[in-house]
Formats: C-alpha cells, structure tokens, sequence
C-alpha cells in the first residue's frame, strides 16, 4: 500500500506551476510531520534530465508527437522506479511539476500521438502510481506565452539553450492544449482540480491549499515509519 501522498501540477505553459509547486511544498512543511519531495517533469533523475534536453530544446519539428510520447515515457519511468516510488514507499509527500497528464495533453489531445499509445504506455508505465490529486492551473495561452517570454527575456537566456522549443508551437496548438486539459479535468473529476491561474500566486496558493487539505487528514493519522 502506498504511504505518502503523490500530487502533481499541471497546465499549459506560463501559468506559474513552479511557483505554486515552491508554495505548497513550503505550506506542507510547516504543517505536516512528513518529508515533501518536490520533483519535475521531464526530469527528477539524472537520465531523465538527459531526455529533457532532447525535448525541450531546438525546433518544434524535430520530433514527432509520438517520439516525444516515447522519450517522454523513457524519462518517466526512470523517474517512477528511482524516485517517486521509492520516495511514496517511504511515506513522503511528493510534487511533481508536470506527469503522465502532460502527456495524454500535449502529444495525445493537442498533438497527433495515437491515443491507444498513450493509453498502453500509462497502463504499463505508471500502472499504479496515479496522482492522489492533480492541479490543474488554467489560463488563456495568450496570457500563460506572453508570461514565459518576459520571463525569458529577464533571464536573458540565448537561443540555444531556452527551454522553449514547445512555446513555440503556435497559438493554435497552445488552444487546443488547454481544451486538452479540460478534458482532463472532465475525464477524471475524483483527482483533478482546475483553478484559475490568471491571478496574483498568492491567491492561486489558497485555492491549491483548499484543494490539498482534505488529503492530509489520512497523513495526520498513518504513521510514516
Ligand atoms: P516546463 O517544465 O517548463 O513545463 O517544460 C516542459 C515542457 O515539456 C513543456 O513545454 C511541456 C512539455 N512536456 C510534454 O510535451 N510532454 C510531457 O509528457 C511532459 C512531462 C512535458
């Protein structure tokens, strides 16, 4: 049986997932007696990171959607089997920045990966690490781009190593991305929760914190050891 509690964050781009990510994490050391993990995807271990480079920069057409559904679930498991079983096995609360949703939205809904691909994928990939609760932080793609590129410029990155190659799609793909997550969210109305992520952090926090705390009732009760 698992231990700890497994939640992820989701959404398209510029919606301030890591912000939230570093606002809840803080919010749950303070108020639980448990270690929180705070992990992202693609990513969390070292192979998986070396994936994410492939993903996440160059070109758009560099990569099909499928290939980009496989590399992605390469990265993943890697990530289950190091870190966030082993992490949950162990009763810690772990938060991802992105999961398998990222997936079924970005390659499946919005992209042209055959679902029945992803669908297997998530049967034997994930398997039973589903998310307790996925936070889905919704906003118009115009808004959520136009955040990522002032953000970029602050940081002055040069071209060759943004991790932009998926901002750069088209707002067309970035539309049917958050139908995606709607989808989603519709598709699966026990572990998804849509908050509006078009406000100030702190007011996007509240609403993840009012999502979360029911959860924490079975970790205040179970001894983690
Ligand atoms: P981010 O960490 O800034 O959100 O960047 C990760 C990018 O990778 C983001 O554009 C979404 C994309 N992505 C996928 O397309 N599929 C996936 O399965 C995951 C985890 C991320």
């Amino acid at each position: 049986m698992r231990r700890g509690l497994f939640i992820t964050f989701e959404g398209g781009e510029g919606g301030g997932k890591s912000t939230q990510v570093k606002l809840l994490a803080q919010r749950l050391r303070e108020e639980v007696r448990r270690a929180v993990l705070t992990t992202r995807e693609p990513g969390g271990t070292e192979m998986a990171e070396r994936i994410r480079a492939l993903l996440v920069t160059g070109e758009p057409e560099t990569l099909s959607s499928t290939a980009e559904a496989l590399l992605n679930y390469a990265a993943r498991d890697d990530h289950l089997r190091r870190l966030i079983r082993p992490a949950l096995a162990a009763g810690k609360v772990v938060i991802s920045d992105r999961f398998m949703d990222s997936t079924r939205a970005y390659q499946g809904y919005a992209g042209d990966c055959p679902l029945s691909l992803i669908d297997a994928l998530e049967r034997d990939v994930v398997g039973e690490t589903v998310p307790d609760m996925t936070i889905i932080l919704d906003i118009a793609p115009e808004k959520g781009l136009s955040r990522t590129r002032s953000r970029m410029e602050e940081q002055s990155q040069t071209r060759g190593e943004r991790e932009d190659r998926f901002e750069r799609f088209g707002l067309s793909f970035h539309r049917k991305l958050r139908e995606a997550y709607l989808r989603i969210a519709e598709e699966n109305p026990s572990r998804c929760v849509i908050i509006d992520a078009a406000r100030p952090p702190e007011e996007v926090a509240a609403d993840v914190w009012r999502a979360v705390a029911p959860l924490l009732e079975r970790l205040k009760t179970e001894d983690p050891s």
